[in-house]
């Protein structure tokens, strides 16, 4: 079979690889479409620092059962599932009270194990989950990023009373931008980025304002316009918005980080505990594939607005190439394998 390696950090190849045989409790998907991830741009150029090289990169796959191992259920071959990238142990502190996706012993595909941009990839059974047949291949190819809004979601608890403010319009910030307009239903949602186009698909993806932040100062642009955000999300992950956005935030907000810069940032008590602030951190998903999937077969959310490109996989470079050079005009990438 043919898998998407990266062999070491600026070194992408794709390779002849032996077809992968699943193991007890596990299947074998033979992949269709796989999305590209910021994060597979930063394992192929060395920036991702739990990545371990040689790596198959790729995390967001749909594709069909066509075997099983040990203990799986015959009927599952031939079902049109994705691929939960989160494998966790089951057993330790985080596992046992619902977060495997910070268990102690996290295997991420994709990043710590083989991942998703290949013909053919084994997980565990209870990783692949079933997609309806209502639900079109490319859009069951969204679920994973869905998913990583439907967490920060799930512990910030959105409502109709919130006023939310995004930072970042990519795929992040899009997918949170549906869920709290087609799921949650909050009040109002404004969009802040530096790019113009990516404010558009902001807009077009369910914000009511949208703001370019290096044109005008957020925080006279709000405070003109009279707006306290309750409920803030970081989705452009840069260490210098935290702190803005605790002075920005209506008492009581709520903010919910996703970054993973190792870059400080200066913070104040006084500034957080004076509102009662709460502060979230979200990573990857907790058994989130199952809420998703409900939200794309109620079509509370739409995938499709979010896809701009498709590639066969032997365009991978080429692929890969526009994804980091034009933010402008691209948002999600599907290889077709
Ligand atoms: P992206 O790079 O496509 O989008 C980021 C957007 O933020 C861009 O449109 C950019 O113009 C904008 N931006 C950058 N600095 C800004 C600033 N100071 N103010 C306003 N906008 C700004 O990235 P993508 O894929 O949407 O991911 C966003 C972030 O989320 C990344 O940092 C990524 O590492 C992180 N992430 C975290 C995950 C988690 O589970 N915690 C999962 C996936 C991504
Ligand atoms: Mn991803
Ligand atoms: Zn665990």
């Amino acid at each position: 079979m043919k898998s998407i390696t990266v062999q070491q950090p600026e070194q992408l190849v794709i390779e002849d690889r032996p077809l992968p045989q699943p193991l007890a409790g596990e299947v074998r998907i033979r992949v269709v479409s796989a999305g590209i991830c910021g994060s597979d741009v930063h394992i192929y150029r060395g920036h991702n620092p739990f990545a371990k090289y040689p790596r198959v990169i790729g995390h967001e796959f749909f594709g069909h059962i066509d075997a099983i191992g040990a203990g799986v259920p015959p009927s599952r071959i031939g079902e049109r599932v994705v691929g939960d990238p989160v494998v966790s142990c089951g057993h330790c502190y985080p596992c046992q009270v619902g977060r495997p996706n910070v268990c102690s012993e996290l295997s991420v595909i994709g990043v710590h194990r083989d991942g998703g941009f290949s013909e053919y990839i084994t997980l565990p059974a209870q990783n692949a989950h079933r997609i309806p047949d209502s639900i079109p291949d490319d859009n069951a190819t969204m679920v994973e990023p869905f998913t990583i809004a439907a967490n920060i979601c799930q512990q910030m608890a959105p409502g109709p009373l919130d006023i939310a403010l995004v930072y970042g319009a990519g795929p992040m910030g899009l997918t949170t931008i549906q869920a709290l307009r087609g799921v949650y239903g909050v009040k109002t949602i404004i969009a802040v980025d530096r790019i113009d186009e990516r404010l558009a698909m902001a807009a077009a993806n369910g914000a009511d304002r949208t703001i370019n932040n290096s044109q005008l100062d957020l925080a006279s642009e709000l405070h003109k316009l009279a707006i306290r955000p309750t409920l803030i999300v970081d989705a452009a992950c840069h260490p210098a918005i935290l702190p803005e956005a605790i002075g920005l935030a209506s008492p009581a907000a709520r903010i919910g980080i996703m970054g993973f810069s190792a870059e400080p940032c200066i913070l104040n008590q006084q500034a957080i505990t004076s509102k009662e602030i709460t502060i979230y951190s979200s990573r990857l998903n907790s058994n989130r594939f199952p809420q998703v999937i409900e939200w794309m077969a109620a079509r509370k959310i739409s995938p499709e607005k979010l896809i701009t490109h498709q590639f066969d996989f032997s365009q991978v470079i080429d692929a890969m190439k526009i994804f980091e050079s034009d933010q402008k005009q691209c948002c999600k990438v599907l290889l077709k394998f």
